[in-house]
């Protein structure tokens, strides 16, 4: 007799459905193997903490730290791995900038598709420091205009701030451009890469920006409290640390290095994090950029293509020119986060519901009343069965209606 699962003992008229994930933005899953035994290895086999110490294992991880930053610089165009901090997450690598760039009563110019990584540090700013925010909002493709960008900047404005991809819509910003116009101006340009490093090519210098923060649990395939921030040489005399402590170095000295990147890393580094973001670094390079985001597109135009044939779905900016495998949508007159919940629980299918962490892009999309929206974030891992099952189940609940 096979084994009977929970949700069968819960309720044995009702088969567990197979898991489905479709909730790659929040983070991916599941990861490459490599990853998993890149972790599992160095805690089977090592555990040692990076530079504070002088035996062979801690070189060996003190290497394994260096070759990753080494390698997450080259990936994103960086000439000096120094320009390589590690962070905890996406949003730790956000406050370094937020918190350690910006000053009393400074402006910054930002947009509504920010997320609550980069909203919440500005407000608190805002409250507590006198500094002013502009908001420049984005049209009805989900896109945010560059020259309504450089019109928004003064002489006070320290930091011009953007999300590459929009976590709800998944719509591409035209970072390269807002970049170009930026450089005429004296304010840094700091890109939030959550939803893009790992689907996107991206080249800091192409872009142009001071400081691009991402976590490595996302588009990198790497663990949970992996996050890397680039900063640029030419801006390391702008940024403090936020974090201050222990690094390791300089040791008898009770004031805080001043070289980077030590300057921004105190405290112990997750290193086994740190070697799975390594190895989930190497999986998206050896299966190719192009490859991954080509393949997640494809489910998603498939994913976009089924939905939109059922009755009272929208799709949210759709006529954008450039996406990834992000896209949010509703079912006319129904809350959000009631859909979300039967197709979790009666086909085990898990998106997200709600106003993922990003408020003010629902009211421009005009998605409060629904509660926010139902987000699918495909990942590389995802299937065409997968996304069948999606459309039939949104199906059903729709007619059920
Ligand atoms: C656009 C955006 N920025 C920042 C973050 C925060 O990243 P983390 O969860 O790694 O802190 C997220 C996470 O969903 C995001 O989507």
């Amino acid at each position: 007799m096979g084994k009977t699962s929970p949700a069968e003992l819960a309720n044995p008229s009702i088969p567990e459905p197979p898991r489905i994930y479709l909730d790659n933005a929040a983070t991916s899953w599941p990861k490459p193997e490599q990853v998993v035994e890149a972790i599992a290895s160095y805690y089977r086999d090592s555990g040692v903490p990076a530079f504070r110490g002088i035996s062979g294992q801690t070189s060996g991880t003190d290497q394994g730290v260096e070759r990753c930053r080494q390698k997450l610089a080259q990936f994103i165009g960086s000439k000096n791995k120094n320009e390589i901090v590690f962070a905890f997450n996406g949003t730790d690598a956000l406050n370094m900038v937020l918190q350690g760039v910006i000053s009393p009563r400074d402006h910054v110019v930002a947009t509504t598709i920010e997320h609550n990584s980069v909203l919440r540090p500005l407000s608190y700013l805002v409250n507590e420091k006198g500094v002013e925010v502009n908001y420049v909002d984005i049209d009805k493709n989900g896109l945010v205009d560059p020259d309504k960008i450089v019109a928004a900047v003064r002489p006070n404005t320290k930091l011009v701030c953007i999300s590459h991809v929009s976590n709800v819509t998944g719509v591409i910003q035209p970072v390269e451009a807002i970049g170009k116009r930026l450089r005429d101006h004296h304010a840094l340009f700091l890109i939030d890469a959550a939803q893009s490093l790992g689907h996107l090519e991206l080249n800091v210098q192409e872009i142009g920006c001071d400081f691009l923060a991402a976590p490595g649990h996302k588009g990198l395939y790497g663990p949970l409290g992996t996050g890397l921030l680039y900063a640029a040489e030419r801006s390391w005399q702008k940024i403090r640390p936020y974090r201050l402590g222990g690094t390791g170095t300089q040791s008898d000295s009770d004031v805080q290095p001043e070289q980077m990147p030590t300057r921004l890393e105190s405290g112990n580094l997750n290193v086994g994090g740190i070697l799975g973001l390594e190895a989930g670094l190497d999986f998206v390079i050896e299966n190719t950029i192009a490859e991954v985001h080509k393949k997640s597109l494809q489910l998603s135009t498939h994913a976009i293509d089924g939905l939109l044939t059922i009755p009272g779905v929208e799709i949210y900016c759709l006529g954008a020119p450039e996406r990834t495998a992000v896209l949010s949508f509703n079912i006319s007159g129904r809350d959000s986060r009631e859909i979300a919940t039967i197709l979790e629980s009666a086909f085990g299918i898990q998106t997200r519901a709600g106003f993922h962490c990003s408020p003010k892009v629902h009211s421009s999309l005009g998605t409060f009343e629904s509660a926010g929206t139902i987000r699918i974030s495909i990942g590389f891992f995802n299937t065409v069965d997968e996304i069948d099952k999606l459309v039939e189940a949104v199906s059903q609940i729709a007619a059920a209606m």
